[in-house]
């Protein structure tokens, strides 16, 4: 069985996208958590829903720390012992578990144990992202008592990232930078080491809603001066090098096409979205307003981006979404969504990242 996790609230979405791909039989095992019994190989297939992947997991059982990770070391010991390669650790739990913070330090001990056992076997665990750990080793817990485990071999990605993710539900380590201008740079930071993009130095992107500049910062400073960055905001935003600025409305005709003017014949790689309108507290309210600034963004997009260009953009959960999500698919090969780990854990944003644009 494939385990897949997904934000909570999203399985049930999950579960459907598995069905309408006639992937395989799917079924809820814990909040965030969803098996699969896959039909086809899931190397095949892209959950829209889910943020990661533990591949032919074993269901673990156990009372204490020791019985946990014995039930994942057993059927892990003749594979690991049988390869000299170094390999990576990752214990951890679903994201927003209502214990998180008991089941947190479970993973945590339980991920020691194993290291500790293997150790001794002289194997070289890494518990940290290593590029060149082939073999991803994953226990994730769902209750005190109960887990699933996982040995998968990695693949690397045309985008230089590695598959399965070595951020299993989305638990990207981030740079706590507090010099960045704001908290969305250090999610966009999370967002970018999560997802295989790559911005390259000459590349262009641009940046919508962009005020108080962290996401032009923070792609500003992965060019070194090579690329181009175009921000725009509604509110001014102080200078940074390497951005070009344009303030104004961006739901107004003339902003867009002074954008388009900005460009001229210069294709953007990457459109990015972090508009987002004063909210009002009427949770439908807000939902149409900022689903009416991301639907400008998606033409915006549909008419810049070059073939094979990407999309990202911050939405709020809400019954727009999964229209959206049925455009952008049509327009793009892939969507994938995530969380922020770095958004206050009860807010609905969720990331879209739309890849290889179909023209
Ligand atoms: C969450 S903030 C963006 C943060 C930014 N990504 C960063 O990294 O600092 C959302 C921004 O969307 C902008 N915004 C809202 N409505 C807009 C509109 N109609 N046109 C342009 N910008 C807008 C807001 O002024 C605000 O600065």
């Amino acid at each position: 069985m494939h385990v897949l996790l997904t934000a909570p609230g999203f399985e049930a979405a999950l579960i459907e996208e598995i069905d309408r791909q006639d992937a395989g039989d799917a079924k809820l095992l814990a909040n965030g958590v969803v098996g699969l019994e896959a039909r086809c190989p899931p190397e095949a297939t892209d959950f829209v829903f889910a943020r990661h992947i533990l591949f032919d997991a074993a269901e673990i059982r156990g009372e204490s720390v020791s019985a946990l990770a014995d039930g994942a070391l057993f059927p892990w010991v003749p594979i690991l012992d049988a390869d000299e390669e170094p390999w990576e650790l990752l214990a951890f739990i679903p994201d927003e578990h209502l214990e998180a913070h008991v089941l947190e330090r479970r993973a945590e001990l339980v991920g020691e144990k194993i290291a500790e056992a293997l150790k001794k076997r002289r194997k070289r665990v890494l518990r940290r992202k290593v590029e060149s750990a082939r073999k991803l080793a994953q226990v994730l817990l769902v209750d005190r008592d109960r887990g699933f485990a996982s040995l998968a071999d990695r693949l690397t990605l045309p985008g230089g990232g590695v598959w399965p993710s070595a951020f299993p539900a989305g638990r990207a380590e981030i740079a706590d930078d507090w010099d960045a201008p704001s908290s969305a740079y250090r999610k966009l930071e999370e967002a970018l080491a999560w997802l295989p993009v790559k911005v390259r130095p000459k590349d262009r992107v641009v940046d919508l809603g962009a005020a108080p500049g962290g996401w032009s910062q923070y792609v500003g400073r992965m060019f070194k001066g090579k690329g181009r960055v175009i921000a725009t905001d509604i509110l001014p935003m102080g200078h940074l090098p390497g951005v070009e600025f344009l303030q104004g409305d961006f739901s107004d005709e003339a902003v867009f096409q002074a954008l388009l003017d900005l460009l001229g014949d210069q294709k953007p790689q990457l459109v990015m979205s972090d508009m987002a309108p004063n909210m009002m507290g009427i949770a439908e309210v807000d939902h149409a307003r900022s689903m009416h600034l991301v639907d400008l963004a998606v033409d915006f997009a549909e008419k810049t981006l070059p073939r094979g260009g990407d999309f990202l953009v911050k939405v709020f959960q809400g019954r727009e979404f999964l229209p959206l999500m049925q455009r952008l698919r049509t327009l793009f090969e892939s969507v994938k969504v995530r969380k922020p780990k770095a958004s206050r854990s009860r807010s609905v944003e969720l990331y879209l990242l739309a890849r290889n644009f179909r023209m």
